[in-house]
């Protein structure tokens, strides 16, 4: 028996094999959940279906840039005629234009911040509403992914900081709300890791040195370690875990200046 037979858990955030998304992915389908990815355009579904051949079956996956009108809807409407109901959800998603992640943070530009702001934390809450009916009677779990940038000022982050920080408190706002449906809604604020859209921060692998010299437990987590906890924070293990930010960062964020 898995700790996820059957419940269906809808992964948004899958780009390649170094997402995080992927790394929850594969904690999620040991554990025997059955899994539904997205795919933010034509050329991140050529990357994930090589990697989906990974998996022991074929996810159903359906295009959505939460950018788009209509396209959050549209991947709901589809899950919801794929498989009736949902017991998961995972967000893994977040964009900030290049040039706004380095340099002086006055300079953040309107259309960065809304941008930033609009794939990576607004877009939580039109999920989340369109996944609780499908949750309905089902003890559905909700995590998303942050970071300690959220309220400790870190050099280069600079917008998605604050874009985190909305992430967190969107986290704590949905999980009242949807609380009395039984559903929980947690973040996990995870330590460095080399993905793609991390390599977009200015002075990543100063943070990553850092971490592995100085965190308590002298490592970088990786995806595998941001995975297991994921799996529990959606499993039943987490049955009276609402509303929390979970750090799997080596401990990073406990130590002082
Ligand atoms: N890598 C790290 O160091 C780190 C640390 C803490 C938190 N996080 C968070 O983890 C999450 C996943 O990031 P990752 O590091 O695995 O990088 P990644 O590049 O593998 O994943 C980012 C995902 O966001 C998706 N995305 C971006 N814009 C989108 C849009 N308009 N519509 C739909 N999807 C869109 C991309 O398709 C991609 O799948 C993000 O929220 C990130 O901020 C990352």
């Amino acid at each position: 028996m898995g700790l996820m037979d059957n419940k269906v858990v809808a992964i948004f955030g899958v780009a390649n094999k170094r997402s995080i998304a992927w790394g929850i992915t594969r904690a999620l389908v040991d554990a025997g959940a059955t899994v539904a990815l997205n795919y933010q355009n034509d050329r991140m579904k050529d990357s994930i279906e090589k990697l989906v051949d990974e998996l022991p079956y074929r996810p159903w996956m359906a295009p959505c840039d939460v950018t788009q009108d209509g396209d959050i809807e549209r991947f709901f409407e589809g899950l919801k005629a794929e498989f009736g109901h949902l017991d998961g959800l995972v967000h893994s998603v977040a964009f900030a234009p290049k040039d706004e992640l380095s340099g002086e943070f006055a300079n953040t530009s309107w259309d960065g911040y809304a941008l930033a702001h609009k794939i990576s934390a607004w877009s939580l809450i039109p999920m989340c509403k369109l996944a609780a009916p499908l949750m309905e009677g089902r003890q559905g779990g909700v995590v998303s992914l942050s970071y300690v940038g959220s309220e400790k000022v870190v050099e280069g982050y600079n917008l998605m900081g604050v874009a985190k920080a909305a992430l967190e408190s969107n986290t704590r706002y949905l999980a009242a709300n949807l609380g009395p449906q039984g559903i929980r809604v947690n973040a996990i604020s995870a330590g460095p890791i080399k993905t793609v859209s991390a390599m977009g921060i200015g002075g990543f692998s100063t943070i990553l040195d850092h971490v592995e010299q100085r965190s308590p437990l002298r490592r970088n987590v990786t995806p595998e370690d941001v995975g297991k906890a994921a799996l529990f924070l959606l499993s039943d293990l987490a049955s009276g875990v609402t509303g929390q930010v979970l750090f799997v960062d080596s401990g990073q964020s406990i130590l002082g200046a």
